[in-house]
């Protein structure tokens, strides 16, 4: 259990949490205070060496981040790789499959949309997506992917936590099912890693992507892949950049000489400015511990699941928060209205479509769920019957 003077800290890294409630860090959590510092950091570097920053402090702090995200993943630091964005992290892991006899990608319709398109735009090379359907929008049975994977699935790409839903699917089985087939596992992380503890190892994943937006509390621009051992040194991406060679700095333009390590998958200069901020979210991240983050998102949401279902509103997430990630998904015919509704009154939430989103992460507290499901209350009436 941490003290309560520990938490209060915690909380004080969010000056947002000053003026309003917020519920959107699903969508991204704020820039705790150590990240701004960490981003006058980087310019106060910029300004002073120029390209000496590159050799004396941006080459070093790349290396960092990828051995920060490798601690986090509990993958061994030749295993990942930096990213600009998952989207991105997706082209390059799909441009490494081949197709001519397996050509069929396995993707459920409630995961998020790049998880889809990465593979609906591989058509021309004869890539065909089968969408796996929710039966409730919210959860997905491991029975139907065991049904679409075939002789023909190269593999399955789907998310951890599902974006709406915050269902939490059980990726170690997943693996095992699609490597029984002969296929492989993709997995979208992006909403469970820094969320959820997780042994990326002991899953048995293919290739595990996510980023820095949310739960690792790093904000834009960063994000990163993974790639089992076994799985790097057969695959020859042809969406790639020249930090995908072995040594970028012979400045080779003649040849492809791929990194023997999961670097093989970057592309050009990353953006540094995200990988300051990013360093400093990781480094908050393990001072609380992944497991008090993820006692406390258990605790909050369910707070809010109760009282909304107490209110009569229909859950469009996961009712049980031992197999849910903290986001909170409400079905209202007009959530726009609700998310404006309850800014109005300092409660910052989200909406997708059908949907209020609700997201909690562990600097808030019992009271200001109390209070959401306040403001909440009268919103419901709207929703005819
Ligand atoms: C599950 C999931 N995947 C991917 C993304 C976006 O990835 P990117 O914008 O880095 O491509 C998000 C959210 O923005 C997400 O929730």
């Amino acid at each position: 259990m941490p003290s309560a003077g520990d938490v209060r800290a915690w909380r004080a890294e969010f000056p947002i949490t000053e003026k309003y409630i917020y519920l959107n860090s699903c969508s991204l959590t704020p820039l705790p205070k150590r990240g701004a510092a960490a981003l006058e950091e980087y310019a106060r570097t910029w300004i002073e060496l120029g390209g000496r920053a590159w050799s004396q402090h941006w080459v070093g702090a790349l290396d960092d981040l990828r051995a920060d995200f490798a601690r986090v993943l509990g993958a061994d630091l030749d295993e990942v790789a930096l990213e600009p964005a998952v989207s991105a992290a997706l082209v390059t892991i799909a441009s490494s499959f081949d197709y001519t006899t397996r050509n069929k990608v396995v993707v459920a319709d409630i995961d998020f949309p790049t998880d889809g398109h990465t593979w609906l735009a591989l058509a021309k090379a004869g890539v065909e997506v089968e969408f796996v359907h929710s039966p409730d929008g919210a959860t997905v049975p491991l029975e139907l992917f065991e049904r679409a994977v075939d002789d023909r699935t190269a593999l399955v790409c789907t998310g951890h936590v599902y974006y709406t839903s915050g269902y939490i699917q059980d990726v170690r089985r997943l693996a095992e099912i699609c490597h029984r087939k002969g296929a492989a596992l993709v997995v979208d992380g992006y909403q469970s890693i820094g969320a959820i503890p997780f042994d990326v190892h002991a899953s048995g994943v293919d290739f595990l992507v996510g980023g820095t937006l949310k739960w690792l509390m790093g904000g834009p621009g960063m994000a990163f892949l993974y790639a089992r051992r076994d799985r790097i040194a057969g695959a020859k991406p042809t969406a790639l950049g020249w930090w995908a060679m072995r040594d970028p700095f012979t400045f080779d333009v003649q040849h492809i000489d791929l990194a023997p390590t999961a670097r093989r998958f970057e592309y050009g200069t990353p953006a540094v400015p995200a990988a300051y901020t990013a360093r400093a979210g990781i480094a908050l991240l393990e001072e609380i511990g992944v497991d008090t983050v993820r006692e406390r998102h258990k605790v909050l949401s369910q707070r809010l699941v109760d009282g909304a279902l107490t209110q009569g509103w229909q859950l469009g997430c996961v009712r049980d928060a031992e197999r849910r990630s903290p986001i909170v998904t409400l079905r209202h015919p007009e959530p726009a209205h609700v998310v404006d509704a309850l800014r109005a009154k300092g409660c910052i939430v989200d909406s997708r479509p059908g949907l209020v989103r609700l997201s909690p992460h562990h600097f808030n507290t019992d009271a200001e769920m109390d209070a959401t499901l306040e403001l909440l209350a009268p919103l419901r009436e709207k929703v005819p019957a």
